[in-house]
């Protein structure tokens, strides 16, 4: 089997960030989101991948990803030149499928147990298509599944403003190359996208196989900044061991905390669940429970909790920063020259909260 990533988009609803880069590079625990589902793919067996990449920033994506062989994949590229849906971007992999059965990935979608026993069953199965639900408290912001009275399904709905049941689709599907003729078929939605759930409802359409499969454990999308992180602290809390490098001066390190090679935590206090990226300087502060600090950050006189730290920030005397996404070389820091009034130095769609 194959692998399709999709790594596309324009990432709107976390912008600023999405103008500095792809959201699915976005890290958590300092790893992208999609290095999560790279992972999980290459841990099912599927080696063969490939990142579909869009107008934001492609070779950022490259650049982190390059042929794969350090995660132990082959990785290669496919451009696609405008996000016109989740089908259409599908269906520029018609050749890199072959005829294969391959597994699609939105590269934003992260599963708490991973998909291994959903391609498991895949593979002994004759269906042409396998979708995976996820009972939700609010399925409008998704696919949304119809089942008659048997528990067949019976249609998917995409973002229906009256959902038929309360179970989402996920952003993982797995095909076999029948889907590329049903994508040929398809005319834009509503919304102006090529839609992977119609694709999926012409093959039911045609009376084709299509099966589900109701996961357990947590599933996110990480569309939004809340998302990201809550995805932040869980995968902190499920994931993270103690492991404590670096160099630590007159510093407590509380519980599960990791403490990358060459960061200096002096005077600190770091409480779990917690990681510090290599090369970070923790001086006179505090970094509570939930908090990723990337490579390279400089928090002085400060304190953070459920936040992410990217790479290089630099964040000084400033105290009670809490749910908080701070991007890379962003720097925040307490003037010291008394004046009353503060400065912003903000770029477009930032969000500020005092
Ligand atoms: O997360 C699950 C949901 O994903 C499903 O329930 C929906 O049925 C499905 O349509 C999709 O909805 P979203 O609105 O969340 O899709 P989004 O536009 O955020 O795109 C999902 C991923 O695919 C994201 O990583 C960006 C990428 N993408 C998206 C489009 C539209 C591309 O690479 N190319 C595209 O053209």
């Amino acid at each position: 089997m194959k692998g399709v990533v999709l790594h596309g988009g324009l990432g709107t609803r976390l912008r600023p960030l999405t103008y500095a880069g792809p959201k699915q590079l976005i890290p958590v625990a300092n790893k992208p989101i999609s290095q999560y589902v790279v992972e999980d793919l290459r841990d099912s067996g599927i080696k063969e991948i490939a990142i579909i990449v869009g107008e934001t920033f492609p070779e950022l994506v490259k650049q982190h990803y390059r042929d794969g062989s350090h995660l132990g994949v082959k990785i290669s590229y496919v451009y696609q030149e405008k996000p016109l849906g989740i089908a259409h971007a599908v269906g520029l992999c018609k050749d890199f499928v072959g005829d294969e059965d391959f597994v699609v990935y939105l590269g934003d979608n992260l599963l708490q147990r991973g998909i291994k026993k959903y391609v498991e069953d895949f593979k002994s199965s004759d269906a042409d298509a396998m979708i995976l639900l996820k009972e939700v408290d609010d399925p409008r912001r998704f696919g949304v599944a119809e089942f008659d009275e048997k528990g067949n399904l019976v249609r998917l709905v995409e973002k229906p403003k009256k959902p038929p049941s309360k179970y989402a689709v996920i952003g993982i599907y797995m095909f076999k190359p029948i889907i590329f003729d049903a994508i040929a078929t398809l005319k834009p939605s509503w919304r102006g996208e090529y839609e992977i759930t119609d694709a999926i409802q012409t093959l039911i359409d045609w009376g084709r196989k299509v099966e589900y499969r109701i996961i357990d454990g947590w599933w996110f999308d990480t569309g939004k900044k809340d998302d990201v992180l809550q995805v932040n602290a869980v995968i902190l809390d499920e994931r993270i061991d103690r492991r404590v490098e670096g160099r630590i001066e007159n510093s407590r390190i509380d519980g599960r905390v990791m403490v990358d090679r060459d960061a200096e935590i002096i005077n600190s206090h770091i409480r779990g669940p917690a990681i510090i990226g290599a090369g970070a300087k923790i001086i006179d502060s505090y970094v509570g429970p939930y908090t990723s600090i990337g490579n390279g950050v400089y928090l002085t006189n400060s304190s953070i909790e459920y936040s992410i730290v990217m790479d290089n920030a630099y964040i000084e005397g400033v105290n009670r920063i809490s749910d908080s996404l701070i991007g890379r070389n962003a720097k925040i820091l307490k003037s010291d020259d008394n004046k009353p009034f503060i400065r912003f130095s903000v770029s477009d769609f930032s969000e500020i909260q005092l």
